[in-house]
């Protein structure tokens, strides 16, 4: 199946009529997954499922998966694979993934990455699913989380040094107060990296092995990763 996509000019605002299917953004953390994913919802009008954000989210809202959740994301562990699989299906189920959507940081072990593929092959006739590897070095990782700034109201990403907003300590979309992230110190952002190196990088591996893979530097400006994202993204749906 293809998607035949002619043109890739990400940051247009408009959306593309073809079908992209279901895209998996793989990467350390403050590899740059969530702002890729914001360039690909301009490219294609599909949504990004943030499985960070969906716990965030019950966090902020005090629910069960939420107080689960909390401690174990505030040590840059891994939530239990039933609790995030089970967040996905519910997610999944909505009607806005119909013609495609963005996953940024799942699967992020070997147990939900097979859950995806098993849930993905019982649909049949879906788009297959394409994975995008971003590669950025541990220091520079350790600068953009360390300087990340996020808005709270519009989930737009900042950077105190790469990415800063026009009005400092404000966001440029809707002018709410930023904030840091609980788990955007040092010492929760090795504990993470442990994290990734043990259970997630194994991830990269299988579906790499399984073809439909790219992998990208993401150590460019973003507007540049996100041609070569759409690029490899054209190159595997061909
Ligand atoms: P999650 O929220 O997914 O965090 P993560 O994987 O650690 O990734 P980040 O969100 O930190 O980074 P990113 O790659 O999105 O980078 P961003 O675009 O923001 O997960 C958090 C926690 O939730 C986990 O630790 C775990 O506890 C739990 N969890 C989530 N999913 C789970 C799952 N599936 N299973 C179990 N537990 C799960 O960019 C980072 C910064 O860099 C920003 O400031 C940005 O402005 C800047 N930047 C981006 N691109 C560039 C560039 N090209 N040049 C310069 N700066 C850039
Ligand atoms: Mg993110």
């Amino acid at each position: 199946m293809s998607s035949s996509i002619s043109t890739v000019t990400p940051g247009r605002e408009e959306v593309r009529k073809t079908t992209p299917g279901p895209i998996l953004l793989l990467g350390a953390p403050g590899v740059g997954k969530g702002t890729q994913a914001k360039e690909l919802i301009k490219v294609w009008g599909i949504p990004q499922i943030s499985t960070g954000d969906l716990l965030r989210g019950n966090v902020a809202q005090g629910t069960e998966l939420g107080k689960t959740a909390k401690e174990i994301m505030g040590r840059g562990e891994l939530v239990p694979d039933i609790l995030v699989n089970e967040m996905v299906a519910v997610r999944l189920q909505q009607a806005d993934t119909a013609n495609g959507y963005i996953l940024d940081g799942f699967p992020r072990t070997l147990v939900q990455a097979k859950w995806l593929d098993e849930r993905l092959a019982a649909l049949g006739g879906a788009l297959p699913l394409v994975a995008v590897s971003i590669k950025v070095d541990y220091n520079q990782l350790l600068r953009r989380i360390t300087g990340r700034r996020n808005c709270p109201v519009c989930h737009s990403i900042y950077n105190l040094y790469g990415k800063p907003p026009v009005k400092e300590g404000f966001c440029d979309v809707d002018g709410a107060a930023l904030a840091q992230r609980a788990d955007d110190t040092e010492k929760v952002f090795e504990e993470r990296m442990r994290a990734y190196e043990a259970l997630t990088a194994p991830v990269v591996e299988h579906y790499r092995a399984l073809g439909r893979f790219a992998e990208v530097d993401g150590d460019r400006p973003i507007a540049e990763i996100a041609v070569g994202i759409v690029a490899a993204i054209e190159r595997l749906r061909s």
